[in-house]
């Protein structure tokens, strides 16, 4: 198949950030993306359905003119969420679910819950409503190494999770392990995962063989070989527990290339091509479709989207670099190299 026309895809899972970072995020997602779910861990975070509705006002300024973006909303869990937030959540029509990072797991998760039982109040409220729970799932613990952290977090936080809230609507986010891969698949349909473009088209050899290579550095960090198979086997088995979330995550290229980077891998501009790359390398080309733009909605209870878009196989250079803010630049991923799809 040299071109495909698929039911246009969705984003559940990206970070726009704030301010200016909007002239350059907002328009490269929107032109490949309908709808996107939108990470909440600006400084200060989004906590409140006011707030998350201010951000999105903020997001829908940067929207270009006749594009039809529907930016989707999350709020940032803390330890102080209120359980009467999701009542809030439940009457708005723009908010779709909070996110908790475990404190200290990422780029701006300071403010994150800092132990998940303290918040089982809210969760209850979570579950009732059918509000559904994002995690970013890696314990923290400063003795737990970096590669564990996501089968750690399966065993000692997740478990207990879904054994006290069985119908809670779970997804956990970027998964990055067969561990993750294998534990999604035996869960009830009430628990789901993303899947992220890097995690499909790179392992940990790509990012440190031969010299590190600070722009594939993301959280949770990349695995061996053997999980990428495994994500790549998940993602193009038709199984609507997997779906598309990008994560793209930008950071400037003096913070990436830095003797202490940030983690994030900036993919919007080229994020659909990316992903029928990595699914045309196993041959599944023709599974593109119900992971990208028909699962996820289906999972969140929102109607698949009825525009289409088309992808042709022809080579397509990613750009070398991107100006982002004022001054700076941000390096894309694949900078500078050829992919063979190509959005039409
Ligand atoms: O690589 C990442 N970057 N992982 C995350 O969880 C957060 C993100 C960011 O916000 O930069
Ligand atoms: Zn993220």
């Amino acid at each position: 198949m040299n071109t495909i026309t698929l039911t246009q895809p969705d984003d559940w899972h990206v970070h726009l950030r704030d301010g200016l970072a909007l002239e350059r995020t907002v328009p490269d997602l929107a032109k490949q993306f309908r709808r996107a779910i939108c990470m909440p861990n600006l400084v200060p975070p989004v906590k409140t359905v006011d707030e998350a509705i201010a951000y999105r006002n903020r997001i829908m300024q940067h929207v270009p003119e006749g594009n039809l973006f529907d930016p989707r909303m999350v709020l940032y869990f803390t330890d102080q969420t209120p359980p009467d937030e999701i009542a809030k959540i439940k009457a708005s029509n723009c908010v779709n679910a909070i996110k908790l990072y475990p404190a200290g797991a990422t780029t701006n998760s300071d403010n994150g819950v800092s132990d998940i039982r303290k918040v089982y109040a809210t969760i209850e409220e979570m579950e009732k409503h059918q509000i559904p729970l994002l995690l970013h799932g890696e314990v923290t613990h400063k003795h737990v190494d970096i590669f564990d952290r996501e089968k750690r977090f399966l065993d000692e936080v997740l478990s207990p999770l879904i054994q006290q809230f069985p119908d809670l609507k779970i997804v956990l986010e970027h998964i990055t392990t067969s561990d993750a891969a294998n534990f999604v698949l035996e869960q009830s349909k009430k628990v789901a995962a993303t899947i992220t473009p890097q995690h499909l088209l790179f392992n940990r050899n790509d990012m440190l063989v031969g010299g590190v290579k600070p722009h594939l550095y993301c959280l949770p960090i990349l695995k061996r070989q053997t999980h990428q198979t495994t994500l790549l086997e998940v993602a193009t088995s038709g199984n609507p527990k997997f779906f598309l979330g990008t994560d793209s995550a930008p950071h400037a290229q003096n913070a990436k290339e830095n003797a202490c980077g940030c983690a994030g891998c900036y993919s919007a501009p080229t994020a659909i091509e990316l992903y029928a790359q990595a699914f045309d390398q196993v041959g599944r080309i023709e599974r593109l479709e119900g992971f990208a733009s028909h699962f996820g909605a289906d999972f969140y209870g929102l109607p698949r989207n009825t525009d289409t878009i088309t992808l042709k196989k022809e080579d397509q250079v990613i750009p070398e670099r991107l100006d982002y803010l004022e001054d700076q630049q941000i390096i894309p991923l694949y900078a500078g190299q050829t992919i063979q799809w190509r959005k039409v």
